[in-house]
């Protein structure tokens, strides 16, 4: 098949880029983001960097623009976006309003609010009128997230319009934590990529469903379970089969996620790495593997093996911050087998995790 510059094979099918894409570096606050601003005005999306991981941005009120953003990413339409705002005043063109015309939150959740907001927790609130069904997957919750990326905070007040944003990357592949990354994905299908570094946090917000009772966390992230608990002491994790199969979970779980192209095979059982490696190695495969600590580089000549470093010491913060990148470095070096390695599910690693579990399409006890 030819395949014209920036192409790409989805699927069966040859995508032909439609339009050229440019990442602009943002320096200025006040000019660079003029550009961006008029396109999300013009219910255009447009990439841009928070604290946790780029989003695919575009207007939460207006349904040609979010239906843009399903489109860009491929995205199924019954698995709900979030939406980003930047002020607490915001939050009236979002979400139901009681009869003071305040929106509509639950008393106990406004001191989670409080503490962790703008920052990487995402909330499900009672839906304003306003808000795009397709933001929301036709959904009486809409899922708010105020993020403290200054560039994403800046987009948000200056358009003046609260964001739906899902990780800029094509549906099913490991979320963007650089504007490269976003690139490699959405070249030709997007025109503006917002260049703001390396994401901060790396895994995607916590979502916390706080209108059931017990609260539940659909998806981990770097604000953990024992953070919120101060806050909501009954909190829990929903996970199938902890009996809370009959709450209403998060759409996006049935879809598989954060996965390379290359099969990823994790190992629990971390004795087992070794043998693994060389009997794959006297198959002639070739291996990448992730490593979260120097206790785990192997020494070996043998030239179809590397190694990406996420952590030298375990850290689960800089795993999580190394963890995408380096699931997509791994991808681009060709190999049979990309090998992860548990880690212990505590805090934030509940959430690095939860993220290797979903990418691996193998797991060794
Ligand atoms: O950190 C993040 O959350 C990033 C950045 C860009 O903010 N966004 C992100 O969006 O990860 P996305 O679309 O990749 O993941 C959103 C998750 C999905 O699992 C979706 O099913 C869930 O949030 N979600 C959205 N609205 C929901 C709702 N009303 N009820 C339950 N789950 C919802
Ligand atoms: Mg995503």
């Amino acid at each position: 098949m030819n395949k014209s510059p920036g192409s790409q094979i989805i699927g069966r099918f040859l995508f032909r880029p439609l339009m050229q894409t440019r990442i602009v570096q943002v320096i200025d606050l006040q000019t660079d983001l003029q550009e961006a601003t008029s396109a999300l005005k013009c219910d255009k999306p447009v990439v841009m960097p928070t604290e946790t991981v780029y989003g695919l941005a575009a207007s939460a009120l207006s349904p040609v623009a979010a239906a843009s953003i399903f489109k860009v990413k491929n995205r199924p339409v019954d698995n709900p976006l979030i939406v980003h705002i930047s002020s607490y005043e915001m939050l009236k063109d979002v979400v139901e309003l009681n009869e003071q015309d305040q929106p509509n939150i639950p008393d106990m959740l406004m001191p989670v609010l409080e503490r962790f907001w703008p920052g990487p927790l995402t909330v499900l609130l009672p839906k304003g009128p306003k808000v795009s069904d397709l933001v929301t997957g036709g959904l009486e919750t809409v899922a708010v997230r105020m993020p403290r990326h200054p560039i994403a905070k800046a987009l948000i007040e200056q358009s003046g319009l609260p964001l739906a944003a899902p990780s800029a990357n094509l549906s099913g592949r490991p979320s963007p934590t650089t504007a490269e990354h976003s690139l490699a994905d959405l070249e030709g299908r997007v025109e503006l990529i917002l260049d703001g570094g390396k994401s901060s946090f790396g895994l995607e917000s916590t979502v916390l469903n706080a209108l059931v009772d017990p609260p539940l966390i659909l998806r981990p992230g770097s604000i953990t379970i024992s953070m919120l608990k101060a806050f909501l002491p009954n909190i829990q994790i929903y996970k199938t089969g902890n009996g809370l199969e009959d709450r209403p979970p998060t759409p996006g779980l049935k879809y598989r996620h954060y996965s390379p192209e290359k099969p990823v095979i994790l190992f629990y059982n971390h004795e087992k790495v070794d043998k693994h490696i060389d009997d794959w190695l006297s198959e002639c495969k070739k291996i990448v593997r992730l490593v979260n600590d120097l206790n785990s580089l192997k020494q070996t000549p043998d030239t179809r093996y590397s190694s990406i470093v996420l952590s030298n010491s375990g850290d689960p913060t800089e795993i999580a911050h190394n963890l995408f990148d380096g699931l997509r470095a791994a991808d681009a070096q060709n190999p049979d087998y990309i090998v992860c390695e548990s880690v212990c599910e505590d805090d934030e690693g509940l959430a690095i995790m939860n993220r290797l579990a979903k990418a691996a399409s193998q797991s060794v006890y």
